[in-house]
């Protein structure tokens, strides 16, 4: 059911969204984070690397929770749930992706950026929603504008979530957590840059409280 991503967003309140060229990269990422004390990530479909990062994780890190995000249609919901992930990540929705995320076993984040595009999420039945791109949409704002009009309704704010906002969005009421890809970006992981990658992870945990 729709709302077992929540269970698995409370596994930390700051979810990583990374981005791989290079699956080689995955299990040294995974480590890092856990060495910094977050235990989940959302590897991007963005690249060729990403599903074969996300079957290496799946399978040799069974103690950390790996996702797929930049899921945009049913062929990737299909290979994300093939590839062991254990959600799915879109930012945004299509009816066609509602359509097969009902059939799907995988836990999906939608995402949503408009009042419309929540409500209609949440008449399908999805009370957890990632809002992307959060800053563009009205950042902390927003949250605060639709949270006496949608109030069963928690977010993910991911897009422009840095450590210099991070709390701020953590401390809004209707936020689950956050993610954001400054906590292991492309250049730290090319460099293999992975002491950094467990510095701003334990610092994204310290900011979460
Ligand atoms: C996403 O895929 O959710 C965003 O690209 C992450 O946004 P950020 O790079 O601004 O953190």
């Amino acid at each position: 059911m729709a709302d077992t991503i929540a269970d698995l967003l409370g596994i930390s309140r700051v979810i990583p969204v990374v981005t791989l060229d290079d699956a080689a990269h995955a299990l040294p990422l995974a480590d890092a984070l856990l060495a910094g004390g977050i235990g989940i990530a959302e590897i991007t479909l963005r690249t060729a690397a990403a599903l074969r990062a996300i079957e290496v994780l799946a399978r040799e890190r069974p103690g950390f929770c790996v996702g797929g995000g930049t899921c945009r249609n049913a062929g990737d919901l299909r290979s994300l749930a093939g590839a062991g992930a254990a959600f799915a990540v879109s930012p945004g929705s299509t009816p066609a992706l509602v359509a097969a995320a009902r059939q799907s076993a995988l836990p999906w984040l939608p995402g949503a950026a408009t009042v419309s595009e929540m409500m209609s999420l949440e008449a399908e039945g999805y009370t957890v929603l990632k809002v992307f791109p959060a800053s563009l949409a009205g950042g902390i704002e927003l949250l605060r504008a639709v949270a006496p009009v949608l109030p069963a309704l928690r977010f993910c704010p991911t897009g422009g979530i840095s450590p210099r906002n991070v709390a701020g969005f953590l401390a809004e009421p209707n936020v689950a957590c956050v993610g954001g890809s400054w906590i292991a970006p492309a250049d730290l992981l090319r460099h293999g840059a992975w002491d950094e990658v467990t510095r701003n992870a334990a610092a994204a945990v310290a900011a979460a409280g």
